[in-house]
């Protein structure tokens, strides 16, 4: 899990890549490293064991000098912490590079390299790769043509910055199952692991594929694909600060923010796939090992959080197969628990601060589990730095206090992880992919139900007035049910309950009539038929009904039922884009009650205290 940044700038970039590490140190920070081609065309390196502000230090004390340059933050995985592990690594004292990922044919190139009279200093895997590209470089070649003859070499993940101090103003990159983007900015060109450590020097991101190779200057970017054609990768934006900070075009932070989860739906899902497999490398160097040995899940979470959770328990258990258990943070914490050899940990949280799931993740470590992953929105969270594995969604500041961009982003990494721990247990390569292909739809169908906020406004009419609100679903719909319910309490304090829609004539019917709302998730899956029959009995009793269904089911408005018209959802997916209604429905009750969106009464954004 370590961090990569690399920069080609119009003036000395070393500042600017110590501020990526930083920003980077949640990925790992046993030791870290910097090398920059000084203007007298040296390579200048500076590696210190320990966490980054002690690289911070060293550098302060010298003169680091470079337009040119790449820093690392490690997390060791061959080799143990310390400085002569770090990287960059050099070759020749010309080449030096920075990789990500684990290079499993290490043992074989290792022994061919020493027998060929190479200086191998460290015990990592990493160095290899200086002196595979050193060796090409002795033979002839340029260092563009020596970087993609490593696609031939190696085995295993990797994404890959280098430099070579007698091509001075280049950097090149590569990647394969390892993330890696290429960041533009106006005081250069720069590659990370991490689009979050880009945000304050680069307002583009390009995304690079497996196989790629990047040849980038302070002001141009041409990369090559895995048979070395030249290939256009789109670029895409990254919000700014101040965009993220500012209402916008928005009266609130919560309307700015359902309307952004297309953009940050597709920011989470990027770079973290390819066409055919979710890299296990996304969540952490040795992530497809403890995906191999997983047996079981065990969920922690608060609040929206944990609805997400009870979301992925159907994904996990009906696609995959993998038992998984969702307990509320609060209630795990106290609980004397079995753990059954092989068990997951995971931890979902937008703040990666909230208290009781922190309190279950440090309880957690001392439990017997198999290993912690954390599925988070903050890089610099305590839960991220305590977990041995991490998935940043990456949805972008969240500021008003309801979840929303995060929630749906959270589900997305749950698939992906979903299909990640399938891919380590066998899962059809077929079926693999096809649900790779239905994810990457997700962003899209969210830009399709944000086109029906007018509509919903109007229904939200009937909500202004009504003390109390019920909301139903069946199966992977119930949690968005409970999701939905959650975020009408929160931000228009009208009571809001969910229930699982067969659960209703066991005692909350006794409730229904026509002073109550009931909102209804009715997807054309496998349980529309017993929907439809709930929803009958809530008519007889004069319920209320706003339905949210698709065109196939037959049902439109009707007396005493208000239909918002889905788009068709792959079933398992449909989760992620019914959040959607239900989030607007919620903002536009409140915003007729005249409520405080962003800063509902008694809540806090993020709940550091138990
Ligand atoms: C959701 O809208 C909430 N305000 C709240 O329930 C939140 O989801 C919960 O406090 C958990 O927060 P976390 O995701 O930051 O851990």
């Amino acid at each position: 899990m370590c961090g990569i940044i690399g920069a080609v700038g119009t003036q000395n970039v070393s500042g600017l890549l110590l501020q990526g590490l930083k920003r980077l140190e949640y990925r790992g920070y046993d030791s870290a490293g910097i090398a920059v081609i000084s203007p007298n065309q040296q390579l200048q390196r500076i590696r210190t064991a320990g966490k980054v502000q002690v690289l911070i230090d060293e550098v302060g004390k010298n003169s680091l000098d470079g337009n040119t340059g790449i820093a690392h933050t490690r997390w060791a995985t061959h080799g143990r912490p310390s400085e002569n592990n770090a990287h960059p690594h050099t070759a020749g004292d010309a080449i030096a590079i920075v990789h990500n990922g684990i290079i499993e044919n290490h043992e074989s190139l290792r022994h061919r390299l020493l027998s060929e009279g190479c200086h191998i200093t460290s015990d990592t895997d990493s160095e290899l790769i200086a002196h595979l590209i050193h060796q090409k470089i002795r033979q002839g070649v340029d260092t563009l043509t020596a970087v993609r003859s490593l696609i031939q070499q190696l085995k295993g993940a990797y994404a890959i910055g280098v430099i070579n101090k007698d091509e001075p103003g280049r950097l090149f990159a590569t990647r394969f199952s390892s993330p890696l983007v290429i960041g533009l900015g106006e005081e250069g060109t720069f590659i990370s692991s991490d689009t979050l450590a880009l945000r304050p020097v680069a307002t583009q991101v390009i995304y690079l594929e497996d196989g790629d190779v990047a040849d980038i200057t302070s002001d141009t970017v041409t990369i090559y694909g895995i048979n070395g054609e030249k290939v256009n990768r789109p670029s895409h934006k990254i919000p700014s600060n101040h965009e993220i900070a500012s209402k916008g075009k928005y009266p609130h932070y919560m309307l700015k923010e359902i309307f952004e989860q297309p953009d940050a739906m597709s920011r989470t899902i990027q770079s973290r796939m390819t066409t055919h497999q979710v890299m296990a490398e996304a969540f952490g160097v040795n992530a497809a090992d403890i995906f191999r040995r997983t047996k079981r899940i065990q969920i922690i979470a608060c609040g929206t959080s944990y609805h997400a959770g009870l979301v992925s328990k159907y994904w996990f258990e009906e696609i995959i197969r993998i038992p998984c258990e969702v307990e509320i943070a609060s209630e795990y914490r106290y609980r004397n628990h079995i753990i059954e050899p092989g068990t997951l940990f995971i931890t979902l949280s937008q703040s990666g601060e909230t208290a009781d799931t922190l309190a279950g993740l440090r309880l957690a470590k001392t439990s017997g589990y198999l290993a912690t992953l954390s599925i988070c929105n903050v890089a610099e969270s305590s839960l991220v730095r305590e977990s041995d594995l991490v998935l940043l969604i990456d949805a972008g500041f969240e500021i008003g206090v309801a979840s929303t961009k995060s929630f749906t982003c959270q589900l997305e990494a749950l698939f992906m992880l979903m299909i990640a721990l399938g891919h380590a247990h066998a899962l059809d390569a077929l079926k693999e992919t096809d649900m790779i292909r239905e994810l990457r739809a997700m962003p899209g169908y969210a830009e399709e139900v944000l086109k029906l906020n007018a509509a919903i406004q109007k229904i939200a009419k009937g909500l202004e007035h009504k003390q109390n609100c019920f909301f139903i679903g069946r199966g992977i719909q119930f949690p968005v049910a409970m999701e939905g319910a959650l975020k009408l309490k929160e931000i228009s304090y009208i009571h809001a309950e969910a229930f699982p829609a067969g659960e209703l004539k066991h005692g909350p019917i006794a409730l229904i009539d026509n002073s109550i709302p009931i909102v209804a998730l009715a997807p054309n899956d496998d349980m529309i038929g017993k929907m439809k029959s709930s929803l009958e009995e809530i008519l007889s009793r004069g319920g209320n009904i706003v339905l949210l269904t698709t065109g196939q089911t037959g049902m439109e408005n009707r007396d005493g039922i208000s239909v918002i018209h889905m788009p068709h959802v792959p079933k398992l997916l449909a989760p992620i884009i019914y959040a959607i209604p239900l989030q607007l429905l919620a903002y536009h009750a409140a915003v007729l009650k005249g409520a405080d969106i962003d800063q509902p009464r008694n809540l806090a954004k993020s709940v550091t205290v138990e």
